[in-house]
């Protein structure tokens, strides 16, 4: 059965254990990791992939070593220098996702100088997430849906509501979520909107991830029966619930 698929969201992990079995320090992981980007935002496109949503930096990775946040930190600024004119030509649309505010004032100056230089944009969107907690997606997001909305009492809020104030408010729900080296874990990833999501684990370390393997990724999700909650004979009688039911049955329990 083939299955759309828009929207791939990927928790490139394992950069430090790459340069760790080849007796170099993590932050040649890093490196690596950083040019692999480029290689999987490129061949992501080639696969028709219109929405690429990447995981750079965790709300909890600032309890790393102090060298290495500032290495990260180097690296996501040198990356938005050397990418920008290139995926403004290729027609890539970039946004940054997590709480910017955090960051040094040149590196939030040339995001915000990025995310204005792409937004018209629109053949891949690509959405790195740097420091993002799903927690505080979710939490953010009623806060500023009370904001929107002081009249109103938390009885009155819904899903669609909450979803309309993420940080990813725009963008389709992945289909595919993949993480690569081999840990079977969301690490406070997309957790409100990984809700339905197929989820792909490889044991490649991400800067050995390459085109073959988001392919096999891709294949692999060709396979599923997304059943939504349904059983497979409804799966199979009908057209429509490969999608998720977008008007689910409200249940009272009283
Ligand atoms: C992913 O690789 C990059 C970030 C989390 C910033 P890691 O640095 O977590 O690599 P491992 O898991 O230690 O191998
Ligand atoms: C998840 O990787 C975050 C990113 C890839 C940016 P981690 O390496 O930080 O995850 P944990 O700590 O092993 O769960
Ligand atoms: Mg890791």
């Amino acid at each position: 059965m083939s299955q759309p698929l828009q929207h791939i969201a990927i928790i490139m992990d394992g950069n430090g254990r790459w340069a760790k079995k080849r007796l170099l320090p993590r932050t040649v992981g890093h490196v690596r990791g950083a040019a692999n980007v480029r290689h999987i935002v490129k061949a992501a496109s080639e696969q028709g992939v219109k929405y690429l949503t990447l995981f750079a930096f965790s709300s909890e990775n600032w309890r790393r070593p102090p060298e290495e946040v500032s290495a990260l930190m180097g690296l996501f600024l040198q990356y938005l220098e050397s990418e920008v004119a290139e995926m403004k030509a290729a027609g890539i649309r970039l946004r940054v996702i997590g709480d910017r505010s955090a960051f040094a004032p040149l590196l939030q100056s040339r995001i915000d100088q990025a995310e204005q230089d792409t937004a018209h944009n629109d053949r891949l969107h690509l959405t790195i997430a740097a420091n993002y907690g799903g927690q505080w997606d979710i939490l953010n997001a009623a806060r500023a849906w009370q904001m929107a909305h002081p009249e109103k009492t938390l009885q009155d809020m819904d899903e669609q509501a909450l979803a309309a104030h993420l940080s990813t408010a725009g963008l389709p729900d992945p289909e595919l979520l993949v993480r690569t080296g081999g840990e079977s874990r969301i690490s406070n990833f997309l957790l409100w909107q990984t809700a339905y999501t197929e989820l792909f684990f490889t044991d490649l370390h991400w800067p050995d991830f390459n085109g073959a393997a988001l392919q096999q990724a891709i294949a692999s999700y060709g396979q599923r029966v997304r059943r939504f909650g349904q059983t497979d004979e409804q799966v199979m009688n009908s057209h429509t619930t490969n999608k998720h039911p977008t008007a689910q049955p409200t249940f009272k329990i009283s």
